[in-house]
């Protein structure tokens, strides 16, 4: 029961146990932090938590090069598939069985939109692979269910953006990690642009395990 989480750069991260692989918010083209080009990644599966192209991303040529469903809310799933992409559609507090596991949406204080386009509901997303579950919180603000999420889900490890101004800052997100009260909390959706905050230090959950991952780093867990 292990998996190697890898930060691929802003809110990108592909999961992998050995056997499947899941890729969530392959943002690489445009990416200044990115740390893989999009034909590099190999994957079985690609979670979307919301329209914004920095998450949305590269998902449509990453899911035709590999044959890769993509999971995200219903709206998403709708351009995904006239794109030509196998499609699982979901909404929040859905779970959806899959060949390695799980994947459930959450709900996420946020916008969604691509292109003027309607995407849905914004999300984050709990992925179930190899024994170890992750939840990507999305882009979000902090809110009281997210201690809820943690209780419901139980988390290994939790992927929270600290990069302030669109998402909760380290402080928001530090408060946020206790509420979720994973194992680990990872840090993202920082340093990526001049607007963001620039690094993790301010991120200190009380009795929360922080682990930092640069871009391009692996981390094996479990
Ligand atoms: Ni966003
Ligand atoms: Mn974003």
């Amino acid at each position: 029961m292990a998996i190697n989480i890898t930060f691929l750069g802003h809110a990108a991260f592909l999961l992998d146990d050995g056997n499947r692989a899941v890729a969530i918010d392959p943002f690489l083209t445009g990416n200044p932090l990115a740390a893989k080009k999009p034909e590099e990644i190999r994957c079985q599966a690609i979670v979307v938590t919301h329209g914004h192209a920095d998450h949305l991303g590269d998902t449509v040529a990453i899911a035709k090069a590999n044959q890769a469903t993509a999971y995200a809310a219903y709206e998403i799933t709708e351009y995904l598939q006239s794109q030509g992409v196998n499609v699982e559609p979901a909404n929040p507090g859905g779970r959806v069985s899959t060949d390695f596991g799980w994947i459930a949406l959450t709900q996420a204080f946020h916008s969604s939109s691509y292109e003027g386009r309607y995407m849905g509901m914004a999300c984050g997303a709990v992925v179930h692979l190899g024994g170890v579950t992750v939840y990507h919180c999305g882009d979000t603000g902090i809110f009281g269910d997210m201690k809820l999420i943690g209780e419901i889900y139980r988390p290994d490890i939790a992927l929270i953006p600290i990069g302030d101004r669109f998402t909760m800052g380290p402080e928001l997100a530090s408060r946020a990690a206790e509420l979720i009260s994973p194992k680990v909390a990872i840090p993202m959706h920082y340093k990526t642009w001049p607007l963001l905050a620039q690094d993790a230090s301010g991120f200190k959950p009380k009795g929360v395990e922080v682990k930092v991952l640069e871009p391009g780093e692996s981390w094996r867990y479990g």
